[in-house]
């Protein structure tokens, strides 16, 4: 028997959920995720309608972004951290949790397929040039929805006086400091790397380096609308370099909305 999308949200939910209780810090980490995943979802809806997708192309990308995080939650019970550094690639372990547990039972082997690459390449810095078109596009809506939330997420936690640590990976809290090989890497129009991280300032560089790497029109669309780039370069020191790369960026962005 097929599923509707919200009894996957209530697996999801009731998954999630039985990694509670081990202390407060341990439950906000784990509801923060299960926000974030709804979020992912509603974001992912919104960017489905605005293509002419077929039908189960969609069902694949909304299951796609309700899953695309199921890892974090073993993840975080076994490492006590969302680092994938220094514990373990949650989007691995998300395919093998969503195996494991059944989660895509009843579902047409092709869906279930699209759904796990979807789920394996969320966090990958570029997927794989031989993709398939197909799972290319659910993988993409997956990913644009993921980033889109993490501006949110990031930027109402990274200015705060005490970061929560395992949200802000370990960036450290100063409001001058940045690494400037990260901002050479963004102004080449690279993608910048998770690894090159030190200070909360990398993080926002490096979350608005994503405004050149978003795949569809209604994403760029959506990242206006919420105003994140404004919210990012206003909270970075105010210094010409980073004049430079608001300008780039917001040039891009306007380029991309229809
Ligand atoms: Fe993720």
């Amino acid at each position: 028997m097929e599923l509707s999308l919200d009894d996957h949200r209530e697996r999801l939910t009731s998954f999630a959920c039985s990694f509670l209780g081990e202390s407060e810090k341990d439950d906000y980490s784990i509801q923060l995720k299960i926000d974030h995943t709804m979020r992912v979802l509603d974001n992912a809806a919104v960017i489905c309608e605005s293509t002419d997708m077929d039908n189960a192309s969609k069902q694949a990308a909304l299951l796609g972004a309700l899953y695309h995080d199921v890892g974090r939650f073993p993840q975080y019970h076994r490492y006590k951290t969302f680092n994938d550094s220094i514990s373990v690639n949650h989007a691995l372990l998300g395919v093998k949790a969503l195996i494991s547990h059944r989660f895509l039972a009843g579902l047409p082997p092709a869906m279930k397929r699209t759904v796990y690459g979807a789920v394996r390449m969320h966090n990958m810095k570029v997927i794989p040039p031989n993709t398939p078109p197909e799972l290319a596009t659910v993988c993409n809506i997956v990913r644009d929805s993921d980033k889109l939330d993490i501006f949110l997420v990031m930027l109402s936690h990274l200015d705060l006086k005490n970061p929560n640590r395992t949200v802000v990976m370990d960036a450290k809290p100063d409001p001058e400091k940045f690494t400037p090989a990260l901002l050479e890497e963004l102004m080449r129009g690279e993608i910048a790397d998770y690894r090159k991280i030190t200070w909360t300032n990398d993080f926002k560089l490096l979350i608005a380096g994503w405004a050149f790497d978003l795949n569809f029109s209604k994403s760029y669309a959506i990242l206006k609308s919420k105003g994140y780039i404004n919210q990012i370069f206003d909270s970075l020191p105010k210094k010409e370099v980073f004049k430079k790369l608001r300008h780039k960026i917001e040039v891009h962005v306007e380029k991309q909305i229809i």
